[in-house]
């Protein structure tokens, strides 16, 4: 059953949301816990929030775990992120499969460790025919390498340059057959876009919000997609309703 969200035509339901989960560890440092803590309760609340996806209709999420950018943050707590997403899969997978959920993987795999991408690459190849939605983990992922590792590709192919457009460049990213997020979710009140599917946000929405990432619940959620819902999208055009009012 589809638990839409108050007042919200499944038409003005996004079909894909993707969410930048920042501010665990602010969230840590609040309460005297150590940076990993804040990781933790911040994959606690994903839980939540993947579970509220499918009760939305919501059927693409992409979630920014770990940022090529994060390599510089402290080994203990980079290894520590990359405990995680092994847990995450250990304990989840079965439910997740169960759930009809797809896990997909944007990023470089190649670049972590081999027990890391197996186990990966499992998840992925356990859950490619399930529909109900569609999870992209953005994991090592940076949307400048990808656009690199694009242009790189297209290059190698030998692709002429008058039939590079944006559909082209498009298919060559890791988000290929993914449509481009509707909207864009980010906790902890920062204004920027931390290198985060930089090409394929050129009209998503945003809901930015002061909540820390482990705190962002069912109902911020809703409300963020009620503001969704209510916006006026014209991707550099003119609204649907002017065009109507001067006959155009
Ligand atoms: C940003 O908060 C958060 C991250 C870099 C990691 C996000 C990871 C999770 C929520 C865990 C789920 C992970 C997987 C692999 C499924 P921050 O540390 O930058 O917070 P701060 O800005 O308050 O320091």
């Amino acid at each position: 059953m589809t638990d839409l969200p108050a007042n919200i035509p499944p038409e003005k339901t996004p079909r894909h949301v993707a969410m930048i989960m920042d501010g665990n560890g602010r969230w840590a440092l609040q309460r005297g816990l150590p940076r990993l803590a804040g990781h933790k309760a911040g994959t606690e609340n994903l839980r939540r929030i993947i579970r509220a996806t499918v009760e939305f209709g919501v059927k693409y999420l992409t979630i920014y775990a770990f940022s090529t950018e994060n390599w510089g943050r402290p080994a203990e707590e980079v290894n520590g992120l990359m405990l995680i997403l092994q847990n995450v899969i250990d304990r989840e997978l079965k439910e997740l499969h169960a759930e009809g959920v797809q896990l997909r993987h944007i990023g470089r795999l190649e670049r972590l460790d081999p027990a890391v991408q197996k186990k990966v690459l499992r998840a992925i190849d356990l859950t490619k025919n399930n529909q109900r939605l569609i999870l992209n983990v953005a994991f090592n992922y940076g949307g400048r390498d990808e656009i690199v590792n694009a242009i790189q590709r297209i290059v190698k192919e030998g692709i002429p340059a008058d039939e590079v457009n944006d559909e082209l460049v498009s298919r060559y990213l890791f988000t290929v057959g993914v449509p481009d997020p509707d909207l864009i979710v980010r906790t902890s009140g920062e204004l920027r876009i931390s290198n985060f599917l930089i090409w394929q946000a050129a009209y998503s929405e945003w809901y930015v919000t002061p909540t820390l990432w482990p705190d962002f619940d069912k109902e911020e959620y809703r409300r963020a997609l009620q503001t969704y819902a209510n916006r006026d999208r014209r991707y550099g055009k003119v609204s649907s309703g002017e065009l109507q009012g001067s006959n155009a």
